[in-house]
């Protein structure tokens, strides 16, 4: 977009996509590291809903952010259901609306816009910022899968939340000389799976980027009943899949939302019972639970940090960019660049390594 009319920059603030926890952290700290740069600052409600006419646009005050810390989700109400490139098919048409965009923001008086957000959101700041508009973006999502950023605001809360839970059934687990399976969140990235799994001792985590053998963790069960240990706790990302098979899915991909995937825990449960296994067999499916909650503090600081730098590149007027920590410092990315990495688990990678060094099992050598 063309400079700013005015001396002080109207930023237009949006936490876009599903909730996290954190993300008012990065609101607050967004508010105040620009305001005292003298930056005016705006919040669309609902992700794109207010900035598309269909929720309210407000102007930020003091008493908004107060005592918002703790607090999970996200004060300014998320959307998945706004993109406002949904329907847009082609190229062209994505121009079109994002001409339509920077027209409304013309009109509301925004000079750019900061999207807090997942992948879908960032691909919405991309195609925008190509379009003209000034955009910044932080990146939020339990599932971790932004590749660009070492961390994004959510996971270490999920993480914590499923680690409790898988801490919880190891008593029932073991009273009733049970197979739990745990089925998280995080889509196509086993992160919470991973470092759940590992930090509530489970027998076997299952995770989207290692394709599973469902025998192999049949003989896992077996081989701790042998040593007299008739329980296993097992781990299982919503994405994954046995050899051969597909992500199991509840509800089609439909305008520009991905598929809700659901039921990984179920077929396990099914895998392990043809493979002879005679325990019984309980699955609990975590949900929503992994996005709600008081965000841990480590979210907290890091969306501080991540807000803090996006009022920073907003003053300085460098737009087109992605906030991210790398190495343990805050720095930034273009779109392009934080669109293109990829944020899923790396299976020859430390942890997974680290995982089987101590005997769990991960469903394929
Ligand atoms: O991307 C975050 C996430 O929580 C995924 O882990 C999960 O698959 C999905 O969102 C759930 O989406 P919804 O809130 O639309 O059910």
């Amino acid at each position: 977009m063309s400079e700013p009319k005015s001396a002080a920059l109207h930023v237009g603030l949006l936490t876009g996509g599903g909730d996290a926890p954190g993300l008012n952290a990065a609101v607050r700290a967004f508010f105040h590291a620009a305001t005292r740069r003298g930056l005016r600052v705006s919040a669309s409600r609902f992700g794109f809903e207010g900035l598309l006419g269909r929720a309210g646009v407000f102007s930020v005050r003091v008493e908004d952010v107060r005592g918002i810390l703790p607090r999970g989700g996200s004060i300014l109400g998320c959307s998945t259901k706004s993109n406002p490139f949904a329907l847009a098919v082609d190229r062209a048409a994505k121009l079109d609306v994002a001409a339509s965009v920077k027209r409304r923001l013309i009109d509301l008086g925004i000079d750019a816009l900061v999207l807090a957000g997942g992948d879908g959101t960032m691909g919405i700041a991309r195609m925008l910022a190509e379009a003209g508009v000034s955009c910044v973006g932080i990146p939020k999502t339990i599932d971790g899968d932004l590749g660009g950023t070492e961390r994004t605001c959510g996971l270490d809360t999920a993480v914590e939340t499923a680690a409790h839970a898988v801490d919880a059934l190891h008593s029932t687990a073991e009273s009733h000389n049970r197979v739990m399976v745990v089925e998280v969140m995080g889509r196509n990235a086993g992160w919470i799976a991973l470092r759940a799994g590992i930090a509530g001792g489970a027998d076997a985590i299952l995770i989207p980027e290692i394709a599973y053998d469902g025998e192999r963790v049949a003989a896992k069960i077996r081989e701790r009943d042998a040593l007299g240990l008739r329980f296993s706790i097992i781990v299982i990302g919503e994405g994954a899949q046995p050899v051969g098979g597909t992500p199991s899915e509840i509800e089609r991909a439909r305008q520009g939302r991905p598929p809700r995937l659901g039921g990984a825990g179920e077929r396990l449960a099914q895998e392990l019972a043809e493979a002879g296994i005679t325990h019984d067999v309980r699955v609990t499916v975590l949900g929503h639970l992994q996005r709600g909650g008081a965000p841990a503090a480590s979210d907290r600081v890091l969306a501080t940090r991540f807000g803090v730098h996006a009022a920073e590149l907003c003053a300085e007027r460098r737009f087109g960019r992605m906030v991210a920590l790398r190495n343990g410092a805050i720095e930034s990315m273009t779109f392009d660049e934080a669109c293109a990495a990829r944020g899923t688990v790396d299976p020859g990678g430390d942890l997974v390594r680290c995982a089987r060094a101590i005997g769990i099992e991960l469903g394929a050598a």
